[in-house]
């Protein structure tokens, strides 16, 4: 190993960001989210032990159960993110409302992030995650491509956080717990091409269009795709990203809209295929052109490996635009 390569691997983040040039209002902001991540980590590796799994018997925004380490990890993330003196607006996915800091000493950054992602995964021990997208606060509402950074940190047999930048491309740092560190592990990550599986619910299969029909028979049939399917969109996610493939939560009878969330979910994971290489529709858009007009939106989302994306799109939506 050469001494650079060696230096990259015993960096932690703050050290990989400083390297690497990035501003020190959003190395800053980086820390918190990582701060806040760290302690979720601990949290979900004792909360079994300490009676804090189970629902709080409330429901959320979008009409789901609330789990205690939902409302944990909101909490967690508000204030550590609150910390970060260039944050002045956040949004989530537990709360009704974004939060804005009129405060003329805060910074123009805006947060926006499901705290945890997978929640019905809590209380079976299977892994589960965090997704951030960090915007300009002037462009919360503004088409994904205005994104100045995404992530998530996935809670599985390790903690690892992912985060992409546009100039520094998309790079995955592993929680070391002895020392409470993340260390950069890998990057920049170039997602494959094409994959071996895909990720979809399929009991969901009766309200799918002809077009999403068509796509996943070719996947599990003469492409030779296995199904690879957690149940938490990170874990799943993280899958494609490493390995190729597709994920895919399309529009469907019960949920005409899809069921993910534009802001906290489609976005950032859209921006980080797209600089890894990958790409993400809504079925009709790129999902990064889709200009939102509410924050708790829902989106239709396929994303993954070129190769699979191109067999998705019909000639006419493929020319989606280049960023
Ligand atoms: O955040 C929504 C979510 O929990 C994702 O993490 C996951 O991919 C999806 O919903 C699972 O939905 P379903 O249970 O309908 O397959
Ligand atoms: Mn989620």
């Amino acid at each position: 190993m050469t001494d650079a390569a060696q230096r990259v691997e015993e960096t932690t983040i703050p050290e990989y960001l400083a390297l690497k040039g990035e501003p020190v209002e959003f190395r800053a902001l980086v820390r918190q989210v990582t701060y806040a991540a760290k302690r979720v980590a601990a949290e979900l590796r004792t909360a079994g032990l300490e009676g804090m799994l189970g629902a709080t018997g409330e429901t959320n925004v979008q009409g789901e159960h609330v789990q205690r380490l939902d409302d944990y990890a909101n909490r967690t993330f508000v204030n550590n993110l609150l910390r970060s003196p260039a944050i002045s607006d956040l949004v989530s996915e537990e709360m009704p409302e974004g939060l804005h800091l009129a405060h003329q000493d805060r910074g123009g950054y805006a947060l926006l992030f499901d705290p945890i992602d997978g929640s019905s995964n809590l209380n079976v021990d299977m892994a589960v995650g965090s997704i951030f997208s960090v915007r300009h606060a002037s462009d919360v509402l503004a088409a994904g491509h205005t994104q100045i950074a995404a992530g998530y940190v996935l809670y599985g047999p390790a903690c690892v956080c992912v985060l992409a930048m546009p100039q520094n491309g998309v790079n995955v740092f592993t929680l070391d717990p002895s020392i409470g560190e993340f260390m950069f592990t890998r990057g920049p990550v170039r997602m494959p091409e094409r994959g071996t599986t895909y990720g979809c619910n399929e009991a969901n299969e009766p309200g799918w269009s002809p077009e999403v029909r068509e796509f996943v028979h070719w996947l599990r049939g003469p492409s030779g795709h296995s199904t690879r399917y957690s149940g938490a969109l990170v874990g799943d996610f993280h899958r494609i990203l490493m390995e190729g493939g597709v994920y895919l939560y399309p529009a469907d009878a019960r949920h005409p809209q899809g069921k993910l969330r534009l802001l906290y979910e489609g976005a950032p994971l859209a921006f980080i295929a797209k600089i890894a290489g990958g790409r993400a529709t809504s079925e009709s858009e790129d999902i990064l052109d889709i200009l939102p007009s509410q924050i708790h939106q829902r989106v239709p989302l396929v994303v993954g490996s070129n190769e699979e994306l191109e067999r998705f799109l019909p000639s006419s939506r493929r020319n989606h635009r280049a960023h």
